[in-house]
């Protein structure tokens, strides 16, 4: 290789030494120039005293701009005061490309700025922290399923049937003949965990999300595993079993990432399991103490928040207030299980001990980020399922396919779906979903 990265830098102390890459930074002082460079494996600085350097070399570390594109030659020394721990001592450097007017400057920006330049924003430390961390946590995921037999089996994007419900469909023109993005693959890995058993499938998911918070993307990554002959006490373990995993998995390989986030690492490191779980009366239990409790504090924040818990009603799903007032009062993930059965998807198995109930999970992480995890049982009986479709409103024609799962071998089955972006943000403690993908897609944004 030409270059050498600056990762791996530690490797070549005393050696010379080739990197390609923008400059970063640069300040002088008398006689020496210091010029930062970033290859998006990190931050070098190259240190040029003019006595030792080509009078042109030192010149032009005077001119470079923010994000001159640049390859730099010199001796690599161990500095403890340098970003990264070494320093280049410059002997050479070389203009690739100019950059004129970079517009984004060292000084703060506001957000939106910042996402109308997404496309540059991606350079800057914090993004690039966050979107390695996005990468372990890709990795991890896999690894997790392919570890423990899963197959991975990629399902369609474009579908013609409405997974979760009919108000988020991303409707298309499909050869004269309806198409949705897909919100979901589990349609399609119950027919496939039906012929491998415990399958995977990993892809982004489409939802016309009219509301603007910082939880929801309408483009977003999910991760969803199936497996047959599982019941919904078996889905929450495995659940538990991923969480821990993937979060042990970041603590452990991105280190550097949480530095530059300045992520309190010790609130990852308290997600071990067993994890709590309550049941939904529990949780409804929960929170109409912390309604009193909150309302109750001096502290504004949980006032305000207080008048938001239980605001949707005994008998609906949870609301984002009450998602967080879950997740400020534990150090780990809680499993919230057997919800109204009204409130959720028609492919959900009612509880044979309480069939207003359905066998559900939902995950809900500590730190405000709320829901990551949802899933469940699924309804196994043909006859049950076909009712469902209709009181749910939804056309028994297009859901022909999904029936023969129960119409030939139909067994009890379960799975849940990962959202990344969820994920990441509460491992690097963003406060909004859309630093935690490259591109994000929100309802006021498809630029750039
Ligand atoms: O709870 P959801 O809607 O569940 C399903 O789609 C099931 N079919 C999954 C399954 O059982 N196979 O979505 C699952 C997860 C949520 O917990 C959340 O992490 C994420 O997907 N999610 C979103 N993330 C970002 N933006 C959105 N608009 C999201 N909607 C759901
Ligand atoms: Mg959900």
């Amino acid at each position: 290789m030409k270059y050498t990265s600056i990762c791996n830098l530690k490797n070549f102390v005393e050696s010379e030494v080739s990197i390609a890459g923008w400059l970063y930074n640069k300040r002088s002082s008398g006689k020496v120039r210091f010029v930062i460079i970033r290859d998006g494996t990190g931050l070098c600085q190259a240190t040029a005293f003019k006595p030792d350097v080509d009078p042109q070399v030192f010149d032009l570390c005077d001119k470079l701009d923010q994000e001159t594109s640049v390859e730099i030659r010199g001796i690599v020394r161990k500095d403890d005061r340098a970003p990264g721990g070494f320093e280049l001592s410059l002997k050479h450097i070389a203009l690739i490309g100019e950059s004129k007017e970079y517009p984004i400057s060292p000084k703060e920006h506001g957000t939106a700025f910042l996402m109308e330049n997404r496309h540059l924003w991606l350079r800057s430390s914090r993004q690039n922290a966050i979107l390695k961390v996005r990468h372990q946590v890709i990795k991890a995921v896999r690894d997790f399923f392919d570890d423990r037999g899963f197959t991975l089996c990629d399902t369609p994007i474009l579908t013609a049937n409405a997974c979760e419900g009919t108000t988020t469909l991303f409707e298309t023109d499909y050869f004269g003949q309806k198409a949705y993005l897909s919100q979901s693959g589990q349609l399609y890995n119950e027919a496939t965990a039906m012929a491998f058993g415990k399958v995977y499938c990993f892809g982004p998911t489409f939802r016309a999300e009219k509301s603007k918070t910082r939880r929801h993307l309408t483009e977003f990554w999910m991760v969803e595993p199936e497996v047959a002959f599982m019941d919904l006490e078996g889905n929450m373990d495995l659940a538990e079993e991923f969480v821990e995993f993937v979060v042990g998995r970041v603590v452990e390989k991105c280190q550097n990432e949480l530095k530059v986030l300045e992520r309190d690492i010790t609130k990852l490191q308290s997600v071990k399991r067993p994890f709590p779980r309550l049941s939904y009366a529990d949780a409804q239990k929960y929170l109409t103490e912390k309604k009193a409790e909150f309302a109750a504090s001096d502290d504004p924040e949980k006032q305000k928040l207080a008048e938001d818990i239980m605001k949707n009603g005994p008998g609906d799903d949870l609301g984002a207030a009450d998602e967080t007032a879950i997740g400020m009062g534990h150090d780990r993930p809680v499993l919230v299980h057997r919800y109204p059965a009204a409130v959720k998807a028609f492919y959900m198995k009612a509880d044979p001990a309480n069939p207003d109930y359905a066998l559900c999970v939902d995950v809900i992480a500590p730190e405000g980020v709320g829901e990551i995890i949802g899933g469940g049982q699924r309804e196994e009986s043909l006859e049950v399922l076909e009712n469902k479709i209709k009181s749910h409103g939804l056309p028994l024609e297009a859901f022909k396919w999904y029936l023969d799962i129960r119409r030939y071998g139909s067994v009890p089955h379960s799975g849940f779906g990962m959202g990344v972006e969820r994920m990441v943000a509460w491992m690097t403690g963003t406060h909004h979903v859309r630093e935690t993908i490259p591109f994000p897609r929100l309802m006021d944004s498809i630029w750039p």
